[in-house]
């Protein structure tokens, strides 16, 4: 075997060698371990990502010794330090209040068997609250996550809840299950609620959740440029107005595609410009298997649907109806992530099953889905339709992103991927099942590994600009109003093409469960200088377009993106915040 390992050692080194220095092309690159298993991730500063799992039997501990569940990944250092938590965030999500700091919502009750280790309490309730992180270095010194349980608590119990962030700054919590169930929906949270909370804390009843029992979790919901809600679960959506707790039925997907969880496709509100703002949703992936199925009756081989199917949401729009697409194969839990020229990445997932933990009739090892999915697909939104998705240029990495990963933008501009854990716990020994295993070239080492297990590896997807000149901004304010002009220093290297430049004002949003919520990129207009070297860009009229909270300018100029900077797009005020800017 060692033998057999130096040999391909070799094999791969002499390969390696033989290769022409390469042309700059996208590429995975490995960062180093999580240290928990990144089930939930999201971007807080410009260097730091918060990562959650479940409080079970991760190797990272806090300093006090106990088990930890918590991290703050360092984009910069590839180094990932302990959060310590007080409830358990297991299957949590959240989002960035308009005063920056970042709210995890719901979670779990912990599972006995861990709680000597962790000494987790029950996190359904939950409102973990972190940042905004000001250390100047970066590294999050001092940054904890701050929780109360006499003061900080959700009305409901919710566990697979979504999250998003509001015209007026604050978040609203959007479905969920009550107690653990194994796989669909069987005890409803039917209601929303909000943080800061709305009518005296008391949540609002919601058909919609009622109808789309029991593949309902994890609703895939939007704030659109008018300040309603854009919702889908199952295959059912609606458009829900805040302000006058209305819910007005949309056309369901066609084909029977369902895309929430555990029948996990993922959805995206595509990027909005100037000067309509027209809202264009896109829905990927998932099952077209009936919901009501029985357990017993699914396999881990049962195909994802390739379908993607696009709704304009005009008047127009929404009487035409969804327009449907294909991806190249079929994806359950893919995630959808906006790039800042305003393509979008597909990417993670498997070719089948579901999602969930050994809740099936047919699971592979413990997990409900298999056949993992190692290439991402680019889809061109402004592209003829049946000409969109593209893998060219795109590479594959064997390690798997299926249930319980995370990927996300950085502010650098590439996508950080962590997480996979279709089991419990963290299993540090197979468990029992035959194991697919997957061979890698890397630094001339061979591992041997079975990818149904706990995944610590952290990756970047590092697009092709990385190897290359980029353009850089300076003198970015910290802060911009709404309708607002303000100009920006710009340094674009020779050789790009200042013919196409785009402007994009971007939320990260919010990794969990194949959704990623609150992701957010509007365009805005801008006038290059004559000398080339400054923009004066004009910030999105009102604070619908752009839900008040921090933000990442990026600028692509011809096939280059720069790294974003950080801005507080509003005043930062704690929410509820006033409208501001101009209407639409
Ligand atoms: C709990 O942990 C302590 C050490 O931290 C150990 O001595 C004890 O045996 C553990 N109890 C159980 C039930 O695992
Ligand atoms: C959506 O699902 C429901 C219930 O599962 C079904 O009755 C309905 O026909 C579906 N809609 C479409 C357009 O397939
Ligand atoms: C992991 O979960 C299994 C049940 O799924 C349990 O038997 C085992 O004790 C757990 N291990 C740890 C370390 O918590
Ligand atoms: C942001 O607003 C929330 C909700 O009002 C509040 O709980 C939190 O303390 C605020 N953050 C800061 C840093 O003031």
């Amino acid at each position: 075997m060692k033998l057999l390992a130096s040999f391909l050692s070799l094999a791969c080194l002499l390969f390696r060698s033989a290769a022409a220095a390469p042309a700059p092309a996208w590429q995975f690159v490995e960062k180093g371990l999580s240290g928990i298993v990144g089930l939930e991730a999201i971007v807080v500063s410009p260097t730091l990502v918060v990562m959650f799992d479940r409080a079970t039997n991760d190797p990272l501990h806090t300093p006090d010794g106990k088990v930890a569940w918590g991290s703050l990944w360092n984009l910069e250092t590839n180094e990932v330090t302990a959060l310590k938590l007080i409830t358990d965030s297991f299957c949590a999500s959240g989002s960035i209040l308009s005063n920056g700091t970042m709210v995890s919502v719901g979670g779990n009750i912990p599972a006995a068997q861990d709680l000597n280790q962790t000494g987790a309490l029950d996190g359904r309730m939950g409102l973990r609250l972190f940042g905004p992180c000001l250390d100047p270095n970066g590294k999050g010194e001092g940054c904890t996550i701050f929780e109360d349980l006499e003061t900080l608590q959700l009305a409901e119990t919710r566990w697979y809840t979504s999250t998003v962030r509001l015209f007026d700054g604050s978040l609203m919590v959007v479905g969920g299950i009550h107690e653990s169930t194994p796989f669909y929906n069987t005890d409803p949270v039917n209601s929303f609620e909000f943080f800061p909370k709305k009518d005296g804390g008391v949540p609002r009843p919601s058909d919609f959740l009622a109808r789309t029992v029991p593949v309902n979790l994890f609703p895939r919901v939007f704030a659109l440029p008018d300040g309603t809600v854009f919702m889908l679960a199952n295959n059912q959506t609606i458009i829900y107005d805040v302000e006058t707790n209305t819910e007005t039925p949309l056309p369901d997907l066609p084909n029977g595609q369902r895309v929430s969880n555990p029948f996990d496709g993922t959805a995206a509100l595509l990027p909005l410009s100037p000067p309509l703002y027209e809202a264009e949703i896109l829905a990927c992936g998932g099952s077209t298997k009936s919901d009501q199925t029985p357990v017993e009756e699914l396999s881990a081989q049962d195909p994802a649907t390739d379908q993607c199917a696009r709704l304009t949401l005009t008047p127009a729009g929404i009487a035409k109806g969804w327009v449907v697409e294909h991806m190249p194969q079929g994806r359950m839990m893919p995630e959808m992530i906006l790039m800042p020229n305003g393509q979008v990445m597909i990417i993670n997932g498997g070719l089948t099953g579901y999602a969930a933990v050994a809740s099936i009739g047919v699971p592979f090892g413990n997990s409900n889905a298999a056949n993992p999915i190692g290439t991402p697909v680019l889809y061109t939104p402004s592209a003829a339709l049946g000409s969109r998705f593209s893998q060219k240029g795109l590479p594959t990495t064997d390690i798997p992103r299926m249930y319980h990963s995370t990927v996300t933008l950085t502010p650098q501009g590439n996508l950080l991927l962590a997480g996979n854990n279709p089991n419990g716990n963290v299993t540090f020994v197979p468990p029992g099942q035959p194991g697919v295993l997957f061979v890698r070239c890397e630094i001339h080492v061979f591992f041997l590994y079975s990818w149904h297990f706990r995944e610590f590896r952290v990756q970047t997807l590092d697009p092709p600009f990385m190897q290359t000149a980029r353009p850089t901004l300076t003198n970015v304010p910290s802060k911009i109003a709404f309708n607002e002009r303000f100009t920006i220093d710009v340094n674009i290297p020779a050789g790009l093409s200042t013919s196409s430049i785009k402007v994009a004002l971007m939320d990260l949003g919010f990794s969990t469960h194949a959704f990623h919520s609150s992701n957010r990129l509007v365009f805005m207009d801008f006038v290059l200088s004559a000398n080339k070297r400054s923009l004066t860009i004009t910030s999105p009229p009102n604070n619908r377009v752009y839900p008040p909270g921090p933000a990442y300018i990026f600028v692509t100029v011809g096939d280059s993106t720069s790294v974003g900077a950080h801005v507080m797009v509003g005043s930062g005020a704690n929410p509820p915040v006033p409208d501001q800017g101009v209407p639409l």
